[in-house]
This record gives C-alpha cells, sequence and structure tokens, in this order.
C-alpha cells in the first residue's frame, strides 16, 4: 500500500489560511488531513469544507466524550460535513457509542452519502500507567483498560479504535485485520516527545499493525516540514 495512505498529517494550528497552506503543500503526499481542537474551534466546519475543495478527506478529530443524545446529534453533523472519519470515547460507553453509529448509518442511507468511519478513542497517547492509576484510579494496566475499550468499541459496532504504537500488535492479534488502527503519538529519531508519554516510530507502528500514523509535531515543528515528511514517508515505505 502507497505510503501516502498510511499516514495523516494532524493540523494542529489555529489559523486556517495556515492550515490550508499546509494541505496545498502536502496534498502529493498525504491523503487524509485531521482537524481537531485547535483548528476546528478556530476554523470551525469551513475549514473542513476547504479541505474537500482541495480533494482531501478530513479525519473530525474532536473526541466526542456526552450523554448519547449530545454525541449522536454532533456525530451527525459530522456526518453531515462529509468527513472521512470522526471519533468518540470509548469510556463514554457502549450505549453512547452504539446511538451514535446507528443514528449515523440510517443517516447515511437515507442521504446516500458515504458513511463516515467512526473510531473510539481507547486511553490517550499523553497518558502513562502511573497517571491511570495514581491520577484516575483505574487498577488493572494500561494494556489491559485499552482492550477493554476497545472491546467495547466492537461491540458497539465501531470501525476500530485510537491507540498508541505501544498497544497496536495486541489489537491487531485480538480483533483481526479489518479492525482499524490509527496510531498517535509518533516520534521519529529527531524529534522530541513533548507531551506524549507512550510513542513509537513510524516504522515500528506500521511494522506492529497500524493503518494510520497520525504525524503532528514530528513534521510541523521541524525547521522543514516538507522534507521531514519526505523521510517519513520513505522510512514508512521499508516497514
Ligand atoms: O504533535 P503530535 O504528533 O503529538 O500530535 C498528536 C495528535 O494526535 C494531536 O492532534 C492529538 O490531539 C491527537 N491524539 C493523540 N492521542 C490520542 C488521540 C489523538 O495525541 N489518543
Amino acid at each position: 500500500m502507497p505510503a501516502k495512505e498510511k499516514i495523516i498529517v494532524a493540523l494542529d494550528v489555529s489559523d486556517a489560511s495556515y492550515a490550508l497552506d499546509i494541505v496545498e503543500r502536502f496534498k502529493e503526499y498525504v491523503e487524509v488531513f485531521k482537524v481537531g481542537l485547535e483548528l476546528f474551534i478556530a476554523g470551525g466546519p469551513a475549514v473542513v469544507e476547504e479541505i474537500h475543495k482541495r480533494g482531501k478527506k478530513v479525519f473530525l478529530d474532536l473526541k466526542f466524550h456526552d450523554i448519547p443524545n449530545t454525541v449522536t446529534k454532533a456525530a451527525l453533523n459530522a456526518a453531515r460535513l462529509g468527513v472521512h472519519m470522526f471519533n468518540v470515547h470509548a469510556s463514554g460507553g457502549t450505549e453512547m457509542m452504539r446511538r451514535c453509529r446507528e443514528a449515523v448509518v440510517e443517516f447515511c442511507l437515507r442521504e446516500n452519502i458515504p458513511r463516515p468511519k467512526i473510531l473510539g478513542v481507547t486511553v490517550l497517547t499523553g497518558l502513562s500507567q502511573e497517571i491511570l492509576k495514581g491520577e484516575l484510579g483505574i487498577q488493572h494496566s494500561l494494556r489491559t483498560h485499552v482492550k477493554q475499550l476497545s472491546k467495547l468499541s466492537v461491540e458497539a459496532g465501531l470501525d476500530g479504535v485510537v491507540a498508541s504504537g505501544h498497544e497496536v500488535a495486541m489489537l491487531r492479534n485480538h480483533f483481526g485485520k479489518n479492525f482499524l488502527i490509527v496510531t498517535p503519538g509518533i516520534r521519529t529519531s529527531w524529534s522530541p516527545p513533548d507531551d506524549q508519554k507512550r510513542t513509537m516510530t513510524p516504522r515500528e507502528a506500521i511494522r506492529e499493525g497500524a493503518d494510520y500514523v497520525v504525524l503532528g509535531r514530528a513534521v510541523l515543528n521541524q525547521p522543514d516540514p516538507f522534507k521531514a515528511l519526505e523521510l517519513i514517508t520513505a522510512e514508512i515505505l521499508t516497514a
């Protein structure tokens, strides 16, 4: 599979026109761009529409986490925007996830539009075993927790999960090849971990079985982001 189908670039900037410049510069190498909280709050749905106009797909990373009715309504608006994928926190529970998926499936069939892929967020890559236990009071291991949240996502009918590279192999073995795994927290040998705790290189994450790697600061914070993207693309090709 070409490297460009494995890469998602996180447009983690506050200026919509800068984000669209990045899309223009990277579009030959990247199919899917991630719009998260920072850009969506600054640029709103218009920025998503502008990315679509440039022929690219959007992963709307707003990590919905609310009561089932609210998440379902937000999810329908994401589907209406025509995003390629969006996510919900699996810790919101199966009723929230199931109702959200059912409403989106029904809406897309009725409107005859492609259904966005829906991912469950497991344990954020910025969290560690110590934080999970010491602050959040979760007694079992981080891996067990990721597996449990992934199981809930599958039971609710979601397409897959967002998980760190450290859990990809376990999830791939357990849930099989059709389970979609998107992996953030990607760092190269030349990029610092920043606030991420469970990082992995692009090559390792793809080898472990990730369908997509999310590239944020490992690309955008580099002196030459385009060069960084080229190097990572070459690295993925050897995975
Ligand atoms: O810059 P960096 O590569 O760390 O950015 C990672 C991106 O992936 C951010 O936009 C972050 O919000 C997102 N993300 C994450 N961990 C998750 C889900 C999404 O870091 N579990």
